[in-house]
């Protein structure tokens, strides 16, 4: 038996790299020994988007694409009808929040232990580049069951881009595909939610680890374990991905799944915040609802767009600075000027700007579901600036650390 499998596994590598491959991504792939709780969030968005297909495939098999049938078939079809359609769709919207929350952890990650940096920077690019198809992903997908949030969300943020002088108004139409939201929009989001764009993603998240494991994973203590090879040219202090992160992942996958569960089982509406109380009424295009939010995931950034006051009744500046709070993350690599990686061994003071910066932008996110204020204005002013000036100003504030030694060798702490 073990003979003929080596023979098959012969005849399959001379003609495909399977070999290979499980070598160079799995069993010979170096990871540092000292991945701690931050390091589970990686594998744990690849989780996710699995459950997302997967969910997907099937809600796609009882979804009607038609203004006039849409939120039937989400309300009456999948959530009643269907067997199990329930449980589908709350892995499917459970499941788009959770796709947020691990992918902001994992974010956070990469900012505190510096992985943005040399010679990782194209693996963070590739991470922002999948941060706004994941945004758009969800955007599109909030509109699919044509609930009044889904309409007159998407007519708010659609309604964005007329905003941008001298080709708004015809861009609006473009995205539209008609001059109101309609059948159009709809169909339209609908193939670019189910196929275009899950697409793209997954072809960001391999560019993603390829450009990873090509320069190899950075860890908590920010040193390259390459600059230490033993004989064999083995980073003294890795470990092969396979079995030891293979199975110490498994770990962070049932805790993972101990939440989700509890979510889908006993909250998926998340009191409102996963799926919102005004997208259980149908879309109605002659009656507003008295308070329009975006989900959660996209509140800090919907602060930012309301903070910022309009010039001569246009939205255009509050656009410009939704999408430049984005946009920074690009040059993030560049921006922070401190040869230093890991937040362990830089100056306090920079640790209490993150500490900020977290605060700002949990704040923003929250001002973000609430109705404006002047008050709420004023502190979404200021987070505002604080985030872009922590950003923007970290050229100079970078170069004024006091770093502490950083190891030449991994610290198990
Ligand atoms: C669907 C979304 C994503 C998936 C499936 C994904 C997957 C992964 C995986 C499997 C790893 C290696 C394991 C780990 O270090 O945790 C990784 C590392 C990394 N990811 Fe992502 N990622 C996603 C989104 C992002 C985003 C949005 C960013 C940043 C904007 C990002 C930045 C990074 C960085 C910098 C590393 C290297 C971390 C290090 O070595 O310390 N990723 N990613």
């Amino acid at each position: 038996m073990g003979q003929r499998v080596n023979d098959l596994m012969g005849w399959v590598d001379a003609r495909f790299p399977l070999t290979k491959m499980w070598e160079e991504h799995l069993s010979k792939y170096y990871a540092p020994k000292n991945f701690n709780f931050w390091y589970f969030f990686g594998s744990l968005a690849i989780m996710v988007l699995v459950i997302q297909v997967l969910s997907g495939i099937f809600l796609a098999m009882f979804y009607k694409p038609d203004t006039a049938l849409a939120f039937q078939s989400v309300e009456m079809n999948i959530m009643r009808d269907v067997e199990w359609g329930w449980l589908i769709r709350y892995f499917h919207s459970t499941g788009a929040s959770a796709f947020f929350i691990v992918v902001y952890l994992h974010m956070f990650r990469g900012l505190i232990y510096g992985s943005y940096k040399k010679p990782r920077e194209l693996v963070w690019i590739f991470g922002v580049l999948i941060f706004l198809a994941l945004m758009a992903e969800g955007f599109m997908g909030y509109l699919l069951p044509w609930g009044q949030m889904s309409f007159w969300g998407a007519q708010v943020i659609i309604n964005l881009v007329s905003a941008i002088p001298f080709v708004g108004e015809d861009l609006g139409i473009w995205v539209r595909g008609d001059f109101v939201i309609g059948d159009a929009t709809l169909n339209r989001f609908f193939s670019l939610h189910i196929i275009a764009i899950p697409l793209i993603l997954i072809g960001l998240i391999v560019a993603h680890i390829i450009a990873l494991h090509e320069v190899g994973s950075n860890n908590p203590d920010g040193v390259e374990i390459k600059k230490n090879k033993d004989e064999n040219g083995i980073p003294k202090d890795g470990i092969p991905f396979h079995p030891y992160y293979s199975v110490k992942d498994i770990v962070g996958v049932v805790v993972f799944l101990m939440f989700f569960a509890a979510v889908v089982f006993f909250v998926p509406e998340m009191f409102g915040y996963f799926l919102e109380h005004a997208n259980f009424e149908p879309a109605n295009p002659l009656k507003t609802p008295e308070h329009i939010a975006p989900v959660w995931y996209f509140t800090p950034y919907y602060s930012i767009l309301r903070a910022v006051p309009s010039i001569a009744g246009s939205a255009f500046p509050g656009v410009i600075a939704m999408g430049a709070a984005i946009v920074v993350l690009f040059f993030l690599p560049w921006l922070d000027r401190n040869p230093v990686k890991s937040i362990r061994y830089r100056a306090g003071w920079y640790k209490i700007l993150i500490a900020l910066f977290v605060v700002a932008f949990i704040t923003l996110g929250y001002l973000g579901t609430k109705a404006p204020t002047d008050m709420r204005t004023l502190v979404a002013q200021i987070c505002t600036i604080y985030y872009f000036a922590f950003f923007l100003l970290m050229p100079f504030y970078t170069k004024m650390e006091t770093n502490k030694p950083v190891p030449e060798r991994v610290t198990m702490k």
